[in-house]
């Protein structure tokens, strides 16, 4: 009698056995730990709908460098909320912008540290969107120019890469443009290519102060519904010169990760983001959910889907989890 079955339990029967055959694996150094850089002294205020997620100055930066790379989180995306908004959004590309001035702290501080920035408007604009107003529309053209100033302001101040999220056509090939003219050929890029207008970013335009003052963002970011729309995208961007290709929001959009996966050998990243983690939390919160399991499991989905590389609120807490 031959009990076909029995194979894949007995291989389940001990943590050992599970461990020899297991097919994914999470590491602190496949995490980016974004974090949110606002003007002050001292400041450290918790973001009310991302509890555990912080907004800090700049002097506050070192410490937090020092706790990420304890737990092997080697690498940070840097969000700014400038002094000052305005239509044009030139807080973005100021010499002594906020961002400026954090990756140098940073660079200071932590040279180890991998610095990557969020090259975009939305922060920096007054009325909210991820370019300049044209009549109320977003123009893609003049756009480019101002991200690539952008790009270059954040390489001059030291940053390691740079991640276009706006999602106008065209910028990847503008940045490297400018980048290789200013002799930055070695700075990655790391796109994020396939970007959908998402519910998911409600608790994150809260921490960065970026909801669109009127309107909303489906002309430029991608409808939920489509997922060739997600390759031609990011054939596009492979062709403009990315480096990496970023899939955004994570957990709803893994069939694209794995689409990605399947189609292009870059490397691809996810973005588990604000609203993913706050429903987390807030399940925990109410003990509906093992709030600690759940994170694992979902970081565990999204690395098995492909991507290599995962942008999340957890990576602190879940490096931690891995350390124990
Ligand atoms: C800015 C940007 C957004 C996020 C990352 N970069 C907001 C948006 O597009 O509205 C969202 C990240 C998150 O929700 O955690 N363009």
């Amino acid at each position: 009698m031959i009990f076909p079955e029995y194979r894949a339990r007995r291989l389940r029967q001990n943590e050992n056995f599970r461990a020899l055959i297991r097919e994914t694996s999470i590491a602190p150094a496949h995490l980016v730990y974004p974090l949110f850089v606002m003007p002050g002294k001292g400041v450290r205020e918790e973001v009310s709908s991302m509890p555990g997620v912080f907004r800090i100055s700049v002097d506050q930066l070192a410490k937090e460098a020092k706790e990420c790379m304890g737990l092997g989180v080697n690498s940070v995306i840097l969000f700014g909320l400038p002094d000052k908004k305005d239509s044009k959004g030139s807080g973005a590309h100021a010499k002594d912008g906020i961002i400026q001035r954090a990756i140098k702290e940073l660079k200071n501080t932590a040279p180890a540290l991998t610095v990557c920035t969020d090259v975009c408007l939305c922060e920096y604009t007054s009325h909210g969107h991820c370019g300049i107003l044209l009549d109320e529309v977003v123009d893609n053209d003049s756009t480019l120019e101002v991200l690539a100033r952008i790009a270059l302001s954040h390489a001059q101040a030291g940053a390691d890469m740079v991640a276009p999220s706006d999602m106008m056509d065209g910028r990847v090939a503008e940045i490297r443009g400018i980048l290789d003219e200013n002799n930055f050929h070695m700075l990655p890029i790391m796109s994020y290519a396939v970007k959908y207008a998402s519910a998911f970013y409600g608790p994150f335009r809260d921490a960065a102060e970026c909801a669109p003052q009127h309107g909303d963002r489906k002309a430029y970011q991608m409808d939920p519904a489509n997922v060739r729309e997600a390759l031609r995208e990011a054939t596009l961007d492979v062709e403009e010169g990315a480096d990496i290709l970023m899939v955004k929001p994570a957990m709803a959009y893994l069939d694209v990760i794995s689409r990605l996966r399947d189609e292009f050998d870059l490397p691809i990243a996810a973005y588990q983001v604000s609203g993913e983690y706050a429903m987390i939390k807030a399940a925990a919160a109410n003990g509906w959910i093992d709030g600690e399991k759940v994170m694992h499991e979902s970081l565990l989905s999204i690395r098995r889907a492909g991507a290599d590389i995962i942008i999340t609120y957890f990576a602190k807490e879940m490096a931690r989890l891995l350390a124990k």
